[in-house]
């Protein structure tokens, strides 16, 4: 349990467009939240590098992935990352080495280069550290299965923090 003095920690997926890969981490992480009774301990958000796709849901294609697989994106809404978000979350979970690039180049200074990893790079299974782009490819269901078990991986990996 979260105790009320305590600020729950905040971590922010982020891709491209904030269109199909991190809504689809953002809702899997908050889904597997809920399933260890944690929703209370971390804050779960997501953006994008770009702001193409400002205040829009995410692409319906990830959306059925997602409805498949027991959750929902649908509270989702498309936003674009500051240097705000870097500042405040712990933990900054880039889906490629574009976005790293990009969300690197806000910190000028390099303060908060700590806190951006690739997501892929916690999934045990993988000797990748890049989640391809379905958005042209429309690969969503193998994009779902390498999610999800990077998202396993890195709450197991914050879990031990927790305790
Ligand atoms: P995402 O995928 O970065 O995983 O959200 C994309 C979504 C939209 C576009 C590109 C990538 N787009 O060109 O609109």
């Amino acid at each position: 349990m979260n105790s009320p003095d305590r600020k729950p920690r905040r971590i922010m997926f982020v891709c491209l467009g904030n269109h199909c890969r991190s809504p689809l981490a953002h809702g899997y992480f908050q889904h597997l939240l809920k399933r260890h009774g944690l929703e209370h301990e971390i804050e779960v958000e997501s953006s994008g590098t770009s702001g193409w796709h400002l205040g829009e849901l995410p692409d319906s294609r990830v959306c059925r992935v997602a409805e498949k697989h027991g959750f929902t994106l649908t509270h989702i809404r498309g936003q674009k990352i500051t240097i705000q978000d870097l500042k405040e979350c712990e933990l900054i979970l880039v889906m490629d080495r574009s976005n790293l690039r990009d969300v690197l180049a806000l910190d000028e200074q390099g303060r908060y280069a700590g806190k951006v990893k690739l997501l892929r790079t916690f999934d045990p299974e993988s000797v990748q550290d890049q989640i391809p782009d379905p958005y042209y490819t429309g690969i969503f269901e193998e994009v779902y299965m390498i999610v999800s078990r990077a998202c396993d991986a890195l709450l197991e990996d914050m879990k031990v923090q927790l305790n």
